[in-house]
C-alpha cells in the first residue's frame, strides 16, 4: 500500500466527445447543439493532406464564430511523424481565441512526444501573453503507446484525458481486422463447440485506466466505427464503463445520446450506492466496519465504490 494519495482527475463531464472533420465546416453548428460533452473538431485523419491548410483555418475561425456554450472544446491536430503538426500547435495558439480548451496529441508514443508539444504551447501562451492554460489529451493508438502509457500519462501537468484509438492501435499491433473497435468475429474460446467471444480491448483499456488513475487523467473509450450497429456500440461503451473509463467518442451524431445514457450512474445505481453509505453511517455507529446490504458484504471499501458512484452523478448533475 502506497501512502501517496491517488490525484483526482479533471472534474468535469466527459461522457462523450463527439468528432468532426475540420474540412466538414457545414456540420460545426450541429456539432455545437449536441448534447456532446466534449467536442473535437479534426486536423488529422478525417482531413485528407490536401485540404489540412484549409481545415486548420476554418477550425481557427470557427472557435471564435461558433457557440460551444459550456462543452469542452478539443482540437486534433496532427500527429509527430507528419510535416503539420507544429503549423497545427502555432496557427492554433497564436490565431484561435480563448474559447479553445484542449489539444488532443494522436499517436503519443512516450512522454517525450508530450514534452515536445508542451514545450511549443507554453512558448507560445507566454509570447502571446494567453491567460487560460490549454489542457492536452492524448490517443493510445500504437504499440509504443501502451508500452509506455504510464509515463505518457505523467508527462505533463496539462495531461487531462486519455483514449484509447482501437483503428490505429490494431494495425500498429499487427491485429488482423479492419473494424474499429467492438466483437471480433476470430477472438473467441471454444467450448463443447460453441463460440464465446473474448474481448481483444480489455487488457489494453485496462492499462490505459490503470496509468490515468495513477496520474489523475481521465480514461476514455475511442471509436466505434460501425454507427449502423447501435447495440454494438452500447455493449462496448458497457464494458468501458465497468472497467473504469468515464466516456466514449462518437464518431456519428447517432452515437451521442447511446454514450450519454451509459456513462451517466442510473437511478438504480445511485439509489444503491445512499443505500450502501447510509448503512455503513448505521454500522460506523454500531462501531462496525462492516455489514449486510441486501444479503451481501458491504465494509469501508463499499463506501469507496458507492462514492465513485454518487460523485459522477452529482458532478453530470451539476
Ligand atoms: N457531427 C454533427 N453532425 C453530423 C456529423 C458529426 N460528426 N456527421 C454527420 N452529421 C449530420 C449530417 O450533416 C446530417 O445532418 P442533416 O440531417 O441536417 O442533413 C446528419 O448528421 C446525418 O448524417 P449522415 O448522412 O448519417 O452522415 P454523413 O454521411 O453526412 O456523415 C460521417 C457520416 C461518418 C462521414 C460523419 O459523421 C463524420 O465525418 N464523422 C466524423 C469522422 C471523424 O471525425 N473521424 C475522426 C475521428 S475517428
Ligand atoms: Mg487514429
Amino acid at each position: 500500500m502506497s501512502f501517496r494519495i491517488q490525484p483526482t482527475a479533471p472534474s468535469r463531464p466527459n461522457r462523450c466527445q463527439l468528432f468532426g472533420p475540420g474540412s466538414r465546416p457545414a456540420i460545426f453548428e450541429k456539432m455545437a447543439a449536441s448534447a456532446a460533452d466534449v467536442i473535437n473538431l479534426d486536423l488529422e485523419d478525417s482531413v485528407a493532406p490536401s485540404d489540412k491548410d484549409s481545415a486548420r483555418a476554418n477550425v481557427i475561425d470557427a472557435i471564435s464564430a461558433v457557440d460551444w456554450g459550456t462543452k469542452t472544446l478539443s482540437v486534433r491536430i496532427n500527429g509527430l511523424d507528419t510535416p503539420y503538426w507544429y503549423k497545427d500547435v502555432v496557427d492554433l495558439l497564436e490565431n484561435a481565441g480563448d474559447r479553445l480548451d484542449q489539444i488532443m496529441i494522436p499517436k503519443v508514443g512516450c512522454a517525450g512526444d508530450i514534452y515536445a508539444v508542451d514545450a511549443l504551447v507554453s512558448a507560445i501562451e507566454s509570447a502571446k501573453g494567453r491567460n487560460k492554460k490549454i489542457t492536452f489529451e492524448v490517443i493510445i493508438e500504437s504499440a509504443a503507446g501502451i508500452a509506455h502509457v504510464e509515463e505518457i500519462a505523467a508527462a505533463s501537468p496539462r495531461m487531462a484525458a486519455m483514449s484509447l484509438g482501437a483503428a490505429d492501435f490494431a494495425a500498429s499491433m499487427g491485429m488482423q481486422t479492419t473494424g474499429i473497435g467492438g466483437t471480433q468475429e476470430n477472438y473467441y474460446m471454444l467450448r463443447e463447440g460453441q463460440k464465446y467471444w473474448s474481448d481483444p480491448w480489455h487488457w489494453a483499456q485496462t492499462a490505459i485506466v490503470a496509468a490515468c488513475r495513477t496520474h489523475g487523467v481521465l480514461p476514455v473509450d475511442g471509436p466505434f466505427g460501425d454507427f449502423s450497429d447501435d447495440e454494438g456500440f452500447r455493449a462496448q461503451a458497457h464494458r468501458s464503463a465497468t472497467l473504469g473509463m468515464v466516456g466514449k467518442w462518437a464518431i456519428h451524431p447517432k452515437q451521442v445520446a447511446i454514450a450519454n445514457e451509459v456513462f451517466t450512474p442510473s437511478d438504480a445505481a445511485v439509489t444503491e450506492a445512499r443505500e450502501i453509505l447510509a448503512a455503513m453511517e448505521d454500522a460506523k455507529a454500531k462501531g462496525e466496519g462492516a455489514t449486510v446490504y441486501k444479503g451481501r458484504l458491504v465494509d469501508i471499501a463499499s463506501i469507496k465504490q458507492a462514492q465513485v458512484i454518487v460523485r459522477q452523478s452529482e458532478m453530470i448533475a451539476g
